[in-house]
């Protein structure tokens, strides 16, 4: 997801160094004020009286009770607090675009779309590689947007995965190879020019900025892990390039315009794990969740480096955040290894008080971590002069205890735990994961989207669900931080980093939403029958009427308005968020003020889809979102969803613009 600096009017236009004032520090205003000395208990009890709830507490009840809210300092600053006046819509099953009275919505760019002039126009009973390298790409995930200045724009947009029986009218995983290669030509990102007309954003097939980037787009490897033993393979000896990005889920931008997109789910490319022998490499993979046997798509039957028996340290080489120059079409991608290796939901960013650059990070993966980058130098203002800042610096993994407290544990050579047991902090970087394992992080309920307010300058962390809590490991029942055993509908929590500083060691935490349904106790799956936080007791931030609240579960990507408000996109709403498992959507609820945790839902999404994005241009009057996967797992001809509407009979992955019919700013 995106972080937001559209609250600071200097950071924009990177084109223009000197209009980047990005070498100041304290970007953030102070945080506003909440109800002092009152417990997370308290609250609950205070705002939520349904009986089945409170009965649900059961073993939870003594950590939650004695659990402090942190204090904040001032008093409530109103300037901040936002009315959200749309009319909210319901849960839906419509396999369309739901939105508000009042708002419209343009279908932006599809899946196959050309993005130059001389490109192809998809067809999908002839579809080649080398058409899908001129076209948009697959399943879009993040989006990003970059102003140009005279409404014109870039967005950016990840092609997360390829799913064939989706793409191809009879799909050969490991017999045709011509599929796998339009497959990885789908793969990657987009850059894409826009312009304004009237209100309304456009496609512009630009000679200038458009850009693809795929599974084979030549990147280089940077930062302590490039060049490790580890890194090299037969295909590139030096460790130090590499073939395509995969997976890229969600991303962020830096304050000096850059482009980050996050390799996920890596693991799923890379065959016949169980065939290597017992060791150091098959452990690390086997971490990691890199496939034992044959992978789904086949690669690996064309190409010898997704075949872990012949390209053993392959895999090191992806699960990396990515970065990228949108406004450079010849810039080759960096993955940024000080950034540590994951399956990497977001990246995004925020400035420390003395100038360097925080990244917040999840790893999405049931009982996995919450990670920081904090950069060894400062934000300068000549923007090349920050390509390199992401290079050197600290990671840190999040503890979370449970006592609303939390810390930033150093992973690197100087934690004598880490220089136990790794050779370098290459090594530490490329195996991330057990290194946290190692120092007592914090197991959570699937981290996804990371990233701080850009009103109050709190940091948000999506949980979207773990139905395995309690089942998977030993002692991984509930934490204060995720109280819910099993959690089916997710949970998001906020986090305020100690002194107000992106830089800190040490921050306070609190629930700011529990998922699901506020007004019905539908039972979940498996029922509430396990000890812990019911896995249908709900929170809203404290917000009293339940009547008015939406229903929400399964958070993934968000992004805030200028406002603060908190936007949350959907991936997977179960049935025990509402009966008959409505489509993905995409919420708001207000961070501050008397309307905080008053959540209500803004959009629904067509059949099968999740809904990704989101991202708001600086003056918030349009909301881009990436409609991912619609009708997945329907297959060819058969698919569940024909959206968009003018591309039946074959469902696309497509962005959509979001607009006020007059004009205005989204929600208000
Ligand atoms: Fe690709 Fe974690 O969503
Ligand atoms: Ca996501
Ligand atoms: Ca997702």
């Amino acid at each position: 997801m995106t972080d937001d600096n559209r609250a600071d009017p200097l950071v924009g236009g990177p084109l223009d160094e000197e209009a980047v004032g990005i070498d100041r520090p304290g970007l953030h205003a102070a945080p506003g004020a909440r109800p002092q000395n009152e417990t997370f208990g308290d609250i609950i009890a205070r705002n939520i009286a349904r009986r089945s709830f409170l009965l649900g507490l059961g073993a939870s009840v003594p950590v939650l009770m004695t659990a402090k809210l942190p204090g904040f300092p001032g008093e409530a600053e109103a300037a901040n607090v936002d009315k959200l006046r749309f009319k909210p819509i319901q849960p839906s099953n419509a396999d369309e675009i739901l939105i508000p009275q009042g708002y419209t919505h343009d279908v932006l760019i599809s899946w196959g779309d050309p993005l130059f002039p001389d490109a192809p126009k998809l067809n999908v009973a002839k579809q080649t590689a080398a058409a899908q390298e001129r076209q948009f790409g697959y399943n879009n995930d993040f989006v990003g947007f970059f102003e140009l200045g005279d409404d014109r724009a870039l967005l950016v947009v990840n092609h997360e995965y390829s799913t064939g029986a989706d793409m191809f009218p009879e799909y050969n995983p490991g017999v045709d190879k011509s599929q796998a290669d339009v497959e990885m030509a789908a793969h990657g990102g987009s850059v894409v020019e826009l312009k304004k007309n009237g209100g309304r954003w456009k496609v512009v097939k630009s000679k200038t900025y458009n850009r693809r980037i795929t599974a084979t787009t030549e990147m280089e490897i940077t930062g302590p892990a490039a060049r490790h033993p580890l890194m090299k393979t037969k295909e590139n000896p030096a460790g130090a390039r590499v073939h395509g990005m995969l997976n890229n889920c969600s991303g962020g931008k830096t304050p000096w315009g850059t482009w980050l997109t996050c390799e996920e789910n890596f693991n799923q490319y890379f065959a016949n794990n169980g065939l290597l022998p017992d060791g150091p490499i098959k452990a690390a993979h086997a971490r990691y969740g890199v496939t034992a046997g044959a992978t789904g798509r086949k690669w690996e039957a064309f190409y010898d480096r997704f075949d872990v028996t012949k390209e053993p340290n392959e895999p090191f080489r992806f699960g990396w955040v990515v970065e990228i120059d949108p406004y450079d079409p010849t810039f080759m991608p960096r993955k940024r290894t000080a950034l540590g290796r994951c399956k990497h939901e977001a990246a995004t960013t925020a400035l420390t008080k003395d100038g360097r650059v925080a990244v917040y990070m999840g790893d999405d993966q049931q009982f996995d971590y919450v990670y920081k980058f904090v950069s060894k130098g400062k934000v300068k203002k000549k923007r090349e002069n920050n390509f390199d800042l992401l290079d050197e610096g600290v990671l840190y993994v999040a503890r979370m205890s449970d006592d609303n407290t939390g810390e930033w544990i150093e992973l690197s050579m100087k934690n004598p735990t880490l220089a136990a047991l790794f050779k370098d902090d290459g090594e530490i970087l490329i195996k991330t994961r057990l290194a946290a394992d190692a120092v007592g992080a914090t197991a959570m309920d699937r981290p996804e989207d990371v990233q701080p307010n850009p009103v109050s300058g709190k940091v948000y962390l999506t949980m979207t669900n773990n139905s395995a809590r309690m089942t998977v490991r030993p002692n991984a029942g509930e934490t204060a931080a995720n109280p819910r055993v099993p959690n089916f509908n997710g949970h998001i929590i906020e986090l305020t980093e100690d002194g107000d500083d992106h830089g800190a060691k040490t921050f306070k935490w609190e629930i700011f939403l529990l998922c699901g349904n506020p007004t019905i106790d539908l039972k979940t799956e498996a029922g509430d029958l396990t000890p812990g936080l019911a896995s249908s007791a709900t929170f809203f931030a404290g917000y009293a009427d339940a009547s008015k609240l939406g229903k929400v579960a399964s958070p993934d990507n968000i992004a805030f308005d200028s406002r603060g408000n908190l936007w949350i996109a959907t991936d997977g709403q179960p049935s025990s968020v509402d009966l008959g498992r409505p489509n993905d959507a995409m919420h708001v609820v207000p961070t501050d003020g008397p309307d905080r945790g008053y959540l209500r839902q803004f959009l629904s999404g067509p059949k099968g889809c999740e809904v990704c994005g989101p991202e708001f241009t600086p003056d918030d009057k349009t909301l881009f979102a990436a409609i991912q996967h619609p009708g997945e797992d329907g297959g060819f001809p058969n698919t569940i969803s024909t959206w968009p509407p003018d591309n039946k009979p074959f469902p696309r992955p497509s962005v959509i613009a979001v607009r006020r019919k007059d004009g205005g700013v989204i929600g208000s």
